[in-house]
């Protein structure tokens, strides 16, 4: 058999990289897409990089943009994948309250300019599609106190996006006969997640104040629940998702769910600190009980205009059809982004203060 060939785009983040590695283990040809910027933003799949001039590279990176629709058709056409991981979007909630056109045009009509250009090569046949898509419909939503306007608000302009990317994978999938399918997926991170979402903001807190070069950790909600997975445990569900003989949709989740203040105590836990707590509202702080040193303190920059509370996923659809289930315990997983943090932290010169914000 013909060796498969995989179109990925968002390659350069943090799932874009670990399913660049799997697919490639798995002896497929992978074709990314990354977007231009003025500095280098490849240092997530730097180590998978070949010489463009050797002979057939097995992984090659491409120009492009979700926002540019002959962009995408044009790297379609050329690439012919067999399948396409939409993982491109702008991913950052809070951001997405700052940049909600953006977002849009990124995270929804981006999906649908994929579609298309499937449709317009004629391709249906041949190319399965992934998209990756979010929880929505299970989170509580503080703001959204009715039943009705809980079902259809939703969270955020990113949330908005993400479902309207959602439901026209489901519609080219029943109008065209495609192979399109959605991973829903839980919240995911590891030690290359973005260095503004909450997990990675603590862990390299953390490590600077393991080191000295940073006193103290500002967050916003501390009782904000997630169901937290480790991202190389669920590109292999978006793979087996596409290996499937009939597209459908999955979530992949932990089924548990843990809160923010606890992913802060079980971080610091790893330097041999306890943090208790003391205060309310804007003024809790978490503090060191041996010496009274506050670690921890509350900045309402980081609140959000609209909050899900808890997020908790059920995966059981895709243990019983795609044999899927995550590996890493919650504890595990902190563990190995603290510890990922520390070796870097002390591996660097300079500790970059790039983790403000969000
Ligand atoms: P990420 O680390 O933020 O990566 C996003 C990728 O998309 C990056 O490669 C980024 O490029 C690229 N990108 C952004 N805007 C683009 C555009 N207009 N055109 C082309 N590329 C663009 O996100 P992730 O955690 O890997 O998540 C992957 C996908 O899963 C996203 O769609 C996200 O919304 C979705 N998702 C993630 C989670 C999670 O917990 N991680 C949960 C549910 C759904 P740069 O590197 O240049 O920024
Ligand atoms: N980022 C951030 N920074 N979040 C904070 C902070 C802070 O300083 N303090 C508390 N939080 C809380 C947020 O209010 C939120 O409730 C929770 O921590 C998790 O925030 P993020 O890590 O930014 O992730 P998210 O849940 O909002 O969004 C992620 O998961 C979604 C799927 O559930 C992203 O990966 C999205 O792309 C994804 O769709």
């Amino acid at each position: 058999m013909s060796e498969k060939v995989a179109l990925i785009s968002g390659v350069t983040g943090q799932d874009g990289a670990y399913l660049a590695e799997l697919l490639l283990s798995k002896g497929y040809r992978v074709d990314g897409i990354k977007r231009r910027s003025s500095s280098f933003n490849s240092e997530r799949v730097d180590h998978l990089y070949e010489d463009p001039h050797k002979n057939d590279p097995r992984f090659r990176m491409h120009y492009g943009d979700l926002t540019d629709a002959t962009n995408l058709i044009r790297l379609v056409q050329e690439v012919q994948p067999d399948e396409i991981y939409n993982l491109a979007a702008q991913s950052h909630v809070q951001v997405s309250f700052d940049t909600p056109e953006y977002t849009a045009n990124a995270d929804a009509v981006g999906t649908l300019r994929f579609l298309e250009a499937i449709r317009i090569l004629g391709l249906g046949d041949r190319t399965r599609f992934y998209q990756a898509s979010r929880p929505s419909s299970t989170a509580r939503c503080r703001k959204c106190r009715s039943a009705r306007r809980r079902r259809f608000i939703r969270d955020r302009p990113m949330g908005v996006a993400k479902l309207y990317a959602y439901w026209i994978t489901v519609n080219y999938r029943e109008a065209y006969g495609m192979h399109a399918s959605n991973g829903i997926l839980f919240n995911h991170e590891s030690p290359i997640r973005g260095e503004t979402f909450v997990t990675r903001k603590i862990t390299r807190a953390v490590a600077a104040i393991e080191a000295g070069a940073e006193d103290c950790l500002w967050l916003g909600n501390l009782d904000a629940q997630r169901d937290w997975g480790h991202a190389r445990d669920y590109v292999e569900g978006m793979w087996r998702i596409l290996q499937q003989d009939t597209p459908d949709d999955y979530v992949l989740a932990t089924g548990e769910t843990h809160s923010v203040r606890e992913f802060v105590e079980l971080a610091f836990e790893q330097l041999g600190v306890p943090i208790e707590w003391r205060g309310e509202g804007v003024d809790e702080e978490g503090f060191d009980p041996r010496n009274g040193r506050v670690l921890v303190r509350i900045d309402t920059r980081y609140f959000r205009p609209t909050e899900v509370d808890l997020l908790l996923g059920d995966p059981s659809k895709a243990k019983r059809v795609l044999g899927w289930e995550h590996s890493t315990p919650f504890r595990q997983l902190v563990a190995e982004m603290v510890d990922t943090d520390m070796r870097s932290f002390r591996g660097s010169n300079t500790f970059q203060r790039r983790a403000i914000g969000e």
